[in-house]
């Protein structure tokens, strides 16, 4: 756990990004490969996985309820499943971390185990909702509380008896709906999910990928309980979402030429190519091709005048994790950029409506938030100093910022970007965005 308040990035202005890069691998799919793989009979292979601190709090739970896994080491990842029921009770509390995903995820597969377990978490974490998914699992039967304020630690108390439920999810949520379909699993009959709007569908992907039968009409997913999982090779896409700064850094930089290697382009998360593609962008999508059940592609980036958009509301699940890097993208735009529909940025790692419209401000850009959104008028940034609040996209959007601004950005509170992004400073001076990180981790 990293919860030092004292990483700063120290970003020159100016400079432009070139060269090839491939960014880590995908969290969403890192996730699910640790925990299907934990369930599934026989052993599951994966490379490419995300070694950030986000999913090894994933890996290190499954670790503590006795699965046994070879790595991470170099992306490679053994994991020797367990069976649907072979997970044994943890000495303690799981401790999470910073990972909504693991939180609500683990919530729905545990809610169904004969034993008892406390899931906790960092002080972010603590502060988000967790009703959306103890609702829902209440109605299957699942004994869990929260807090009064409905937030961790979540408390589950095994033994439950767990039956299929037809829910109509109120927000478009990927965790939430991965969270019933993995409670679904340990069921009685079939659990079904409807999704107002289409959300990442890693979890059914690679439900199959293990075998397991998925049921899929529009936007209604259903799982039948008691079936099994067996162990799978997973090739890890690189992630389209930390792939997302340097898609706007070279976006808004003058000269930049740059290709993002073997990077996820399942449709349920490429709103950011759209939304900048609307913007005037000059993205190209590069030899398409399959790999493990998921589309992946190069990516090539060059330097183009954007213009501000009225964002679709229809792709907002789709770049549900890119707006911290749309907003800068957006403050580099000619005209202004209108964001509505996105209220659930407020309930993210950081409040992501407020504290970037703070931190755009900080750097002299027109950024007004609204309810469930942001105005943003284009025009010049200055540099300076910004709070990313503990926010991992907050954080690395502001350093892609300095591209674009005419002092240096300094950002404070950056430790958390080891939970998705790790060697990001690294792999950005490779490219041409020298971030200085000063200050050390507490741990
Ligand atoms: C995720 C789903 C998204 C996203 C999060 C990862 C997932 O959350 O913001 O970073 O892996 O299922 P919501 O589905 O709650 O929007």
């Amino acid at each position: 756990m990293s919860a030092s308040r004292k990483i700063q990035f120290v970003v020159p202005p100016g400079g432009r990004l070139t060269g090839r890069l491939r960014v880590p691998g995908d969290k969403s799919i890192s996730h699910r490969a640790v925990m299907l793989g934990a369930l599934a009979e026989g052993q599951t292979r994966v490379t490419g996985f995300l070694q950030g601190e986000d999913t090894l709090a994933t890996l290190a739970a499954f670790r503590a309820m006795g699965v046994r896994a070879e790595g991470p080491e170099d992306g490679r990842l053994i994991i020797h499943g367990a069976g649907r029921d072979g997970l044994r009770p943890p000495a303690g509390p799981l401790y999470l971390g910073n990972s909504g995903t693991s939180m609500r995820l683990l919530a729905g597969l545990l809610a169904g185990q004969a034993f008892d377990v406390d899931l906790i978490g960092d002080p972010s974490l603590t502060r988000r909702p967790m009703r959306r998914v103890t609702e829902p699992l209440g109605a299957m039967g699942a004994r869990l509380t929260t807090s009064s304020a409905g937030t961790p630690p979540i408390r589950i108390q095994g033994g439950a008896v767990l039956r299929g439920i037809d829910y109509d999810m109120p927000v478009a949520s990927a965790q939430v709906k991965s969270c019933l379909l993995l409670a679904g699993l340990y069921a009685e009959g079939r659990t079904c999910v409807a999704e107002p709007a289409p959300t990442r569908d890693h979890t059914e992907r690679m439900l199959s990928g293990f075998g397991y039968p998925v049921e899929r009409t529009g936007l209604r997913v259903c799982v039948t309980g008691g079936g099994s999982l067996t162990g799978t090779d997973i090739d890890v896409p690189a992630d389209i979402s930390s792939a997302a700064f340097f898609l706007v850094g070279a976006s808004i930089a003058e000269g930049s030429e740059i290709i993002l290697e073997h990077v996820g382009i399942n449709p349920t998360r490429t709103g950011i190519i759209d939304i900048l593609g609307l913007m005037g962008a000059d993205v190209a999508v590069l030899d398409p091709r399959e790999v493990g059940g998921e589309p992946v592609a190069d990516v090539r980036v060059r330097a183009a005048p954007l213009r501000g958009v009225r964002i679709p509301e229809s792709r907002v699940p789709l770049a549900i994790d890119e707006f911290p890097a749309v907003f800068v993208a957006a403050a580099c735009a000619e005209g202004e950029t209108v964001l509505t529909g996105a209220r659930e940025l407020r309930v993210k790692e950081s409040d992501r409506i407020q504290v970037m419209a703070d931190a755009l401000t900080g750097l002299g850009a027109d950024a007004r938030p609204t309810d469930d959104g942001m105005v943003i008028r284009g025009g010049a940034l200055q540099g300076g100093r910004v709070d990313s609040h503990g926010d991992h996209r907050v954080a690395m959007a502001c350093a892609v910022a300095a591209l674009r601004a005419a002092g240096p950005v300094l950002v404070e509170d950056c430790a958390n970007v080891e939970t998705s992004f790790p060697g990001f400073a690294r792999l950005a001076g490779g490219a041409g965005l020298l971030v200085g990180v000063t200050g050390e981790a507490d741990d």
